[in-house]
């Protein structure tokens, strides 16, 4: 199936629009029934374009067909401004199904490999994709953290802003994520207000000025949701996550997409925590999975709204 036969697009507008508006558009991470409704929801209910996020994981744990379904189920319309993008596919193979499944949009993620193997899977990744129409994302640099760690992350190796027109020319990419600070999950920060380095993303843009760059790893990490967490049986110590006026400031800076995937894990943990121990009675999942929905279209609704600043952009 084709991308266009589920109303999706590419992000070339979108992202051509951002750049021009100063905004970024949302790429929120969804892995069920439950995510995909408070996301969708979120983005129609502020008529802002939205990039919906799955990982080579996400997309095993809800089966392709299971996926497709949903999508096509939502009746997208093109003018809804909705892509659907594979986050960090790690091979060709992953990028090349994705793309014959109706993606829009892949992000080949090369940049564990040498400079040199990078520009070579991610060439070939866009070469693809672009026979499809599909837009490609890259990264150079590389951001370490994971979800499950109960640490910070302290060995960022950043972008080096001289090698960002090579990559870019000979890959043909058509964004790129650049690696000034942030990374995945719960425990990026060492301390609440931590800068980003936004000498280097300066730099970036000073060698490559008007190409959409991309934050992972940017999840602010809202302290009431951890303390919803931590109050009902969880814990969660020392998370924090990058500031929203930082994120602000960075979609001034040709940052046009920005990726969150932690902050909705923490909104439908704490909907369902918070249920289970206010009534203990509980057992209809339909009951707590629905506050789920609810804490995670909320959260997604704030952050479209006072981070990305996508609201009323269709
Ligand atoms: O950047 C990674 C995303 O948070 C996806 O993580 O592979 O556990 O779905 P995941
Ligand atoms: P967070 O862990 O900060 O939400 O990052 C998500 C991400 O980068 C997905 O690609
Ligand atoms: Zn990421």
């Amino acid at each position: 199936m084709q991308y266009k036969d589920f109303g999706l697009v590419n992000t070339y507008e979108m992202f051509a629009n951002a750049l021009q508006g100063h905004y970024a558009i949302g790429a929120f991470n969804f892995y069920n029934m439950e995510t995909f409704a408070a996301i969708l929801g979120a983005a129609r209910h502020t008529s802002s374009p939205v990039i919906l996020a799955v990982s080579e994981s996400a997309l095993k744990y809800m089966s392709d067909d299971i996926l497709m379904s949903m999508v096509r189920g939502a009746k997208i319309n093109p003018r809804e401004q909705i892509a659907l993008h594979l986050d960090h596919g790690h091979t060709y193979e992953a990028c090349i199904h994705a793309i014959d499944l109706g993606f829009s949009s892949v992000m080949i993620d090369a940049s564990n490999l040498p400079f040199k193997e990078n520009i070579e899977l991610s060439a070939r990744v866009a070469e693809y994709a672009h026979a499809h129409n599909v837009s490609v994302e890259a990264e150079l640099g590389s951001l370490r953290g994971r979800e499950d760690e109960n640490t910070y992350s302290d060995d960022e190796l950043y972008t080096n802003p001289d090698d960002v027109v090579e990559f870019v020319s000979r890959t043909n990419v058509d964004s790129l994520a650049v690696a000034i600070g942030t990374s995945h999950g719960a425990y990026k920060m060492k301390t609440e207000n931590q800068e980003l380095r936004f000498d280097i993303l300066t730099e970036i843009i000073r060698h490559l000025p008007e190409f959409p760059l991309v934050l992972h790893g940017a999840s602010c990490i809202p302290q009431h949701l951890v303390q919803i967490i931590n109050e009902n049986g969880g814990n969660i110590q020392n998370a924090h996550g990058i500031s929203p006026k930082q994120l602000r400031h960075a979609t001034t800076m040709n940052v046009c997409k920005i990726n969150v995937d932690s902050d909705s894990r923490l909104a439908f943990t704490a909907a369902i925590r918070q249920a289970l121990t206010e009534h203990p009675d509980m057992f209809n999942p339909r009951e707590y999975l629905g506050l789920a929905i609810k804490m995670v279209y909320e959260n997604t609704k704030y952050s479209i709204e006072n981070i990305m600043l996508s609201a009323n952009r269709l």
